[in-house]
């Protein structure tokens, strides 16, 4: 899978991203990552690439034209003639990022980011890209570019090959959108704290019934608007059911 990142700080993409995971990826060629400096693209002589907002107010704008042309050159060099990549543009006023959102985009073979900075792009650089607009929270960040490697991130360990096998995808928060179980590895007993014993019983559905618990527990508690679309049994439901009865009578959750 390609991505390309038009920003105005080429080196902080590459750099966050090509450590850990991501990094062995490219390095084993299963990832490319290439951000493309917008300034190279300006036509204006003292290299500018932003300009002082139609209208009034603070701050200032980057401009359409440096972005279109840095644009035209990534699609020429993509050279997959007929078919538009999908362009998103970081801002918090986009969609909010989630993990099914990031299993659509894991299916494409090619993805432009454009990272805004200042206080925004002019609005037909957006309208002529046709770019989708995402927010990964609601906050506000200097720019689209910790953002865009955010998306990378998360897009990447969906892409086959990237995870080893001990890195499974399928187990992990979200999955059936639940929060995921508590983990605990050796020692048995830290600073008086045990690990919970039916981990320690070689029961493999015992434990597999009480991850499950655990997870619905947990999503209850901290995530209660997931469990709206959670994929649960009908032993499930009924375990949540007495969850929320106990909730309604007592803190102790
Ligand atoms: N740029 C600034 N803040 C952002 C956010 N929350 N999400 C995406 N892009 C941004």
């Amino acid at each position: 899978m390609n991505f390309y990142v038009m920003t105005l700080f080429p080196d902080m993409i590459m750099d966050g991203l090509k450590t850990s995971i991501t990094g062995r990826a490219i390095d084993k060629g299963i990832l490319k990552v290439e951000a493309v400096n917008i300034r190279d693209y300006t036509n204006e002589k003292h290299g500018h690439v932003d300009d002082y907002p139609y209208g009034g107010g603070a701050g200032m704008v980057m401009q359409a034209q440096p972005i279109c042309d840095c644009y035209d050159a990534v699609v020429k060099k993509i050279g997959d003639e007929g078919k538009k990549p999908r362009v998103i543009y970081l801002t918090p006023q986009g969609k909010v990022f989630n993990q099914s959102m990031a299993k659509e985009y894991a299916k494409e073979e090619n993805i432009i980011f454009l990272c805004g900075h200042y206080e925004g792009v002019d609005e037909r650089a957006l309208e002529l890209l046709d770019t989708e607009n995402v927010s990964i929270g609601d906050y506000v960040l200097t720019g689209g570019e910790l953002p865009a490697m955010i998306m990378i991130d998360c897009i990447s360990r969906l892409v086959p090959g990237v995870l080893g096998k001990d890195e499974s995808a399928d187990i992990e928060s979200f999955h059936d959108n639940l929060l995921e179980y508590p983990q605990y590895t050796r020692p048995v007993e830290y600073k008086g704290l045990e690990v919970p014993p039916i981990l320690l019983s070689g029961h493999h559905a015992n434990v597999e019934k009480w991850r499950r618990e655990k997870s619905i527990e947990r999503t209850l508690r901290v995530r209660p608007d997931l469990l709206e679309n959670a994929v649960l049994s009908e032993k499930e439901k009924k375990y949540l059911r007495s969850l929320e009865e106990a909730a309604g009578t007592s803190d102790n959750l």
